[in-house]
């Protein structure tokens, strides 16, 4: 192996921060800088408010910030002292262009790349971690190379992260597996040996998987659009079942009990969001059309089809069950991010079901116990999706507490999973609700028998006994 002394990341977002703490955390003789433009997010790592909520991982900063462990604004010193770089900038789905609404944006890849150009005086390995298309390292080092100053030498890497978010700590210490693609040279064996030295300090090593550059980029896209691809497999059912009578939850259990399948990510739900699967699969099926291959994006086009549909599917469900208007009704929304134990809103099924619902007129009452009234409007509000922010405002209010904002409501809508919802005192909620009060539960985890024990009308994604349950309580009540 060759041993690094000095490290340094660009990007402190949800990957580069926590992927480096950890780094930090697991080779103490290894100093690590973890470095942003934004200043403001710097400021939040140095504080003991994090700009992040990851479960457990403010213990491992506090432990080593300051130590090994520096977060800073300055990424050009970071980059000239680093004998290693993590790029790690985001990469979001381009809003304007060639590729628009498809293609992954790598102008932050690129202006990272350029940057190390114009300052390294001696070599580097230059590790792509953010997600990026296939042959973005080629791009990166093509870069380095037509701008590289004398006797520097780069190595480009491809090392692509799996943590998610909500898990980020758990999944750093313990790893499926570490994925390296380099050059399939010497120098380019040398640079993935020396990456493996860092991982080798807590993986074992035959959970570290090295592979050639190209094979190592497609393998993340691939990834996640197998994710993705089963949670809209298992939606698509809870269509049928809707229809049927059957249960998605025993479908998915029949299922996902056969071993070639597994039970993983087999759950129907409102939809899949965060800042990943619906960008990444896009980027598949835009590199697809490139390469001359309309079938294959097709195919993988499909899942976010079925995405959108499910999340557009819910609101009408929504909006139906409570007699075709939600016209100035109030709404509780429970959970605004994209799944439980984070914070980030990106591409959050909350917001297009918030979305559906103002368009109707709902008035809608937020809690979430991570999500800031902040992040929640200006989500709401984007004007990627918004025509009327003035309108939404007035529409939205956002609660401290899920009984203050369930008080005087028509409906409850579970848009996230956390866990809190499920042991909340819903006779309370109850009592203080317009009648007849609707729960919506978009995650499938309340216990639907004791809350139509309560006298809730429920209804759910994936089941059609709830849905019986409700007309048949409705044609009761109106005979009464
Ligand atoms: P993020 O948006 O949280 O963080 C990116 C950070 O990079 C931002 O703070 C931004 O200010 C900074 N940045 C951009 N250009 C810069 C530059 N030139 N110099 C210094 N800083 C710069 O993004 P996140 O979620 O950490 O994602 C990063 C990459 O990792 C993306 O490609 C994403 O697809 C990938 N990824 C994300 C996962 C997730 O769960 N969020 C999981 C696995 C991969």
């Amino acid at each position: 192996y060759m041993t690094l002394s000095r490290i340094c990341c660009i990007g402190a977002g949800y990957v580069g921060g926590p992927t480096c703490t950890i780094i930090a955390d697991k080779c103490p003789d290894v100093t690590v800088t973890v470095t942003d433009l934004s200043q403001d997010r710097i400021n939040q790592w140095n504080s003991d408010d994090l700009p992040i909520y990851e479960p457990g991982l403010d213990e491992i900063v506090r432990r080593r910030r300051n130590k090994n462990l520096f977060f800073s604004t300055d990424v050009k010193k970071a980059v000239i002292e680093a004998e290693l770089i993590f790029i790690c900038v985001n990469t979001p789905t381009k809003n304007y262009g060639l590729g628009k609404g498809r293609a992954a944006d790598l102008k932050y890849v690129e202006a990272a790349a350029r940057m190390i150009a114009e300052v390294a005086n001696q070599s580097k390995i230059v590790v792509e971690k953010s997600t990026v298309p296939v042959k973005a390292a080629e791009s990166i080092s093509n870069i380095l190379k037509a701008n590289q100053r004398r006797g520097v030498q780069y190595q480009v890497l491809s090392n692509p992260e799996f943590l998610a978010e909500g898990t980020a700590v758990n999944d750093l210490l313990n790893p499926d597996r570490v994925l390296i693609g380099g050059e399939q040279t010497k120098e380019g064996r040398e640079a993935v040996e020396s990456l493996c030295w860092i991982y080798s300090h807590w993986v074992p090593r035959e959970n570290i998987i090295t592979m050639n550059t190209w094979s190592s980029e497609l393998s993340k896209l691939a990834a996640n659009a197998f994710l993705a691809q089963r949670i809209s497999s298992i939606n698509a059912m809870s269509a049928i079942c809707e229809m049927t009578g059957a249960d998605v939850t025993e479908v998915a259990h029949a299922v996902g009990t056969d071993t070639r399948i597994g039970n993983k990510f087999l759950k129907a739900s409102v939809g899949f969001g965060g800042s990943c699967f619906q960008k990444d699969v896009l980027n598949m099926v835009y590199l697809c059309e490139c390469l001359n291959l309309p079938e294959v994006a097709a195919y993988w086009q499909q899942v976010i089809n079925i995405n959108e549909y499910q999340k557009r599917r819910f609101a009408n469900r929504i909006i139906e069950s409570l007699f075709n208007t939600v016209t100035n009704k109030k709404l509780a929304v429970f959970g605004f991010s994209f799944k439980k134990d984070t914070g980030d809103t990106r591409e959050s099924a909350a917001i297009y079901v918030c979305k559906y619902l103002t368009d109707e007129g709902a008035n809608l009452r937020i809690y979430d116990p991570k999500v800031t009234d902040k992040k929640i409007f200006s989500e709401l509000t984007n004007p990627l999706m918004c025509e009327d922010p003035e309108r939404v405002k007035e529409l939205v209010t956002t609660y401290p507490d899920p009984y203050e904002a369930a008080n005087g409501t028509h409906a409850l809508v579970i848009c996230t999973e956390w866990d809190q919802f499920t042991t909340l005192d819903y006779s309370r909620i109850y009592q203080k609700m317009l009648k007849p009060a609707f729960i919506f539960d978009g995650r499938l985890i309340l216990d639907h028998e004791a809350l139509m024990k309560i006298g809730f009308q429920v209804v759910t994604i994936g089941k059609k006994l709830q849905r019986s349950n409700v007309h048949r309580s409705f044609s009761t009540s109106s005979q009464s």
